[in-house]
C-alpha cells in the first residue's frame, strides 16, 4: 500500500510562520483505510520543526486551524463567565463558531481548552490530543474540531459536552444523584470507548481514564477527552511499553505505578475504579473518610464479591432504587477489573459485553417519586436546575459550593466556640436542602424522554 508522502507543515500549519489562507487549512478528507496512522513515537518530542517527512498523515482529520485572535473572539476573551472547567492541561472555555468563521465550519457550541504556560503539561500533551484525536473518529471519543499553535500558545477545540464531566455529575453537592440505568449506560459508553482504542490495528493506551476525563453530552452519552497521556500500546512481541509513570492516584493500575510497565489492561484497572464510583458513588480517593476508607479500591474490592455486604457499599443516594442482580453483576464485574494481575483482568470487548445486558433490568424497585421542590431563592443560589438544567457553568458551582464550604467554616468556628463556652454541641438534622431525588422512571417522565427504556430512541428538543 502507498502512503502518503507528509510534513509536518501540512499536518500543522498552524504552527509555522508561514500565512495560510483558512480555506487551505483544512485537511484532506478521506478514508482512514488507505493510510496509517500517524503515531506519537513517529515523532520528535522536542521540535516538529525537524520532524518532516514523514511517510504518513494526519487524514480523514478534518481537523481546523484556529488563529489565537480567533478563539478569544469565540470565548469572548476567554471570560470567566465562559469557564468550563479545568485539569492540569489549562483552563477550558465555552465557546461559540458561528456559520461566518470557516466556510465549511458549521455554527456550534465548542470547548476551548488552553494550555497554561505556567503549568507542568506543555507541546508533548498538546501534540498527543491532536495526533490521536485528530486520527481517532468514534461515538465514544470526544469530536476535536480543530487546534491552535501559535508561538508558545498551544490550544485544542472540541465538541461542547453539555453535561461536563462525570466527576461533577456524579460527585458535585448540589446536582440531581444520577439514576442506575444512567449509570451502567455511562458505564457502557466509556467502555465502549476505550475498547474502540484497544481494539485499533496499533492499539492505544488512553493511561489516564478517570470520571473527569468523560464528559457526558445531553442525553448521558460518555465520550473520552483528554488525550494528552494517551500513548501507542506495544507492537509486535512486546508485551508492554515501559514509560514514566503518569496518570492519577487512585486510578492508575498497582504493576504500572510500580514498574512502569504500561498494557491495555492498565486502562481496565483504571475502569474499575470508575465502575467502583458509579456503583458506590465515592471518589477514588477522599481524604476525608476514616483512613481505612480513604482508597476506594483497598476498602471496596473485598467486598464486592459477596451480595450482601455488596448492599453496604452501593451508593445510599441511590436510595435502594437500583437492580440488585445488576449491581451483582456490576459489582463482580468491577472486582475483576481491579485484579492485581493484569492477565486475570477481562478486556474491554468482555466487559462492553457483560454491561449491556444490565440495561434490561426489570428488577427496579419502583419507589415513590421524591422530588423536594426547591423555593426560588433556593433555585437561584444553588443554580440547580436552571433551564431545566443542572447547573452548567463550573464557576457558578464552584462560587455556590465555595460560598457553602465558607458557612461550614462558620459554622465549625461556631461549634469551637460553642464548646469552649461548654456548651454541647449536637449536630442538626440533615435536610435534603437544595437536592433534588429522583427515580430511574421520574428522571424519565420530567425530560419525557426515552433515556431510560433499554432500547434508545431519539430525543426529542427540550425546551
Ligand atoms: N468538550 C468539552 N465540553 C464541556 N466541558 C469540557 C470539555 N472539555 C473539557 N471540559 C471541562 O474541562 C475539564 C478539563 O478538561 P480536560 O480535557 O480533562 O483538561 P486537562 O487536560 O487539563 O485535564 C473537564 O473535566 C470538563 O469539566
Ligand atoms: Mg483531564
Amino acid at each position: 500500500m502507498a502512503f502518503k508522502k507528509t510534513t509536518w507543515k501540512s499536518i500543522l500549519p498552524g504552527c509555522f510562520k508561514a500565512k495560510t489562507p483558512p480555506s487551505e487549512t483544512k485537511l484532506p478528507a478521506s478514508k482512514q483505510s488507505s493510510f496509517r496512522r500517524v503515531s506519537l513515537s513517529d515523532l520528535s518530542n522536542s521540535s516538529f520543526s525537524v520532524v518532516s517527512d514523514l511517510s504518513s498523515s494526519l487524514v480523514g482529520s478534518n481537523l481546523h486551524v484556529f488563529t489565537l485572535e480567533e478563539l478569544k473572539v469565540i470565548t469572548h476573551y476567554l471570560s470567566k463567565s465562559n469557564f468550563l472547567g479545568e485539569g492540569g492541561f489549562g483552563p477550558v472555555y465555552k465557546g461559540f463558531i458561528d456559520d461566518k468563521l470557516r466556510p465549511g465550519l458549521e455554527a456550534r457550541p465548542v470547548a476551548v481548552k488552553v494550555l497554561d504556560l505556567d503549568g507542568k503539561q506543555g507541546h508533548r500533551e498538546w501534540l498527543a490530543e491532536v495526533i490521536f484525536l485528530g486520527q481517532l473518529r468514534h461515538t465514544h471519543l470526544v469530536n476535536l474540531v480543530g487546534y491552535c499553535c501559535e508561538d508558545e500558545h498551544r490550544l485544542l477545540v472540541y465538541e461542547y459536552m453539555e453535561r461536563g464531566n462525570l466527576e461533577n455529575q456524579l460527585f458535585r453537592r448540589y446536582s440531581a444523584t444520577l439514576p442506575w440505568l444512567t449509570r451502567i449506560k455511562i458505564a457502557i459508553g466509556a467502555a465502549k470507548g476505550l475498547d474502540f482504542l484497544h481494539e485499533e490495528e496499533k492499539p492505544v493506551i488512553y493511561r489516564d481514564f478517570k470520571a473527569s476525563n468523560i464528559l457526558l453530552d445531553s442525553d448521558y452519552n460518555a465520550k473520552l477527552s483528554d488525550f494528552g497521556l494517551a500513548t501507542d500500546g506495544p507492537e509486535g512481541d512486546d508485551t508492554h511499553v515501559t514509560t514514566r509513570v503518569m496518570g492519577t492516584e487512585g486510578y492508575a493500575a498497582p504493576e504500572y505505578i510500580m514498574t512502569g510497565h504500561l498494557t491495555t489492561m492498565s486502562d481496565v484497572f483504571s475502569y474499575g475504579v470508575v465502575l467502583l464510583e458509579l456503583l458506590t458513588g465515592r471518589r477514588s480517593v477522599d481524604k476525608s473518610r476514616p483512613s481505612r476508607e480513604q482508597n476506594l479500591v483497598e476498602w471496596a474490592r473485598p467486598l464486592l464479591k459477596d451480595p450482601h455486604k455488596l448492599e453496604r457499599i452501593m451508593d445510599p443516594r441511590l436510595e435502594g432504587q437500583y437492580s440488585t442482580e445488576g449491581a451483582r453483576k456490576a459489582a463482580l464485574l468491577a472486582y475483576q477489573c481491579l485484579s492485581q494481575h493484569p492477565k486475570s483482568r477481562p478486556t474491554m470487548t468482555i466487559v462492553v459485553r457483560t454491561l449491556e445486558p444490565l440495561l434490561d433490568a426489570n428488577d427496579i424497585p419502583s419507589g415513590p417519586f421524591v422530588y423536594v421542590v426547591p423555593t426560588e431563592d433556593q433555585k437561584k443560589e444553588s443554580g440547580v436546575l436552571r433551564d431545566g438544567h443542572e447547573g452548567e457553568n463550573e464557576s457558578d458551582i464552584a462560587k455556590y459550593e465555595n460560598r457553602d464550604e465558607q458557612k461550614d467554616e462558620d459554622k465549625k468556628k461556631k461549634r469551637c466556640h460553642r464548646q469552649r463556652k461548654g456548651h454541647r454541641y449536637r449536630h442538626g438534622i440533615k435536610t435534603l436542602r437544595y437536592r433534588a431525588v429522583y427515580s430511574d422512571t421520574a428522571l424519565y417522565k420530567i425530560h419525557g424522554t426515552s433515556l431510560y427504556c433499554t432500547k434508545p430512541e431519539p430525543l426529542p428538543e427540550r425546551a
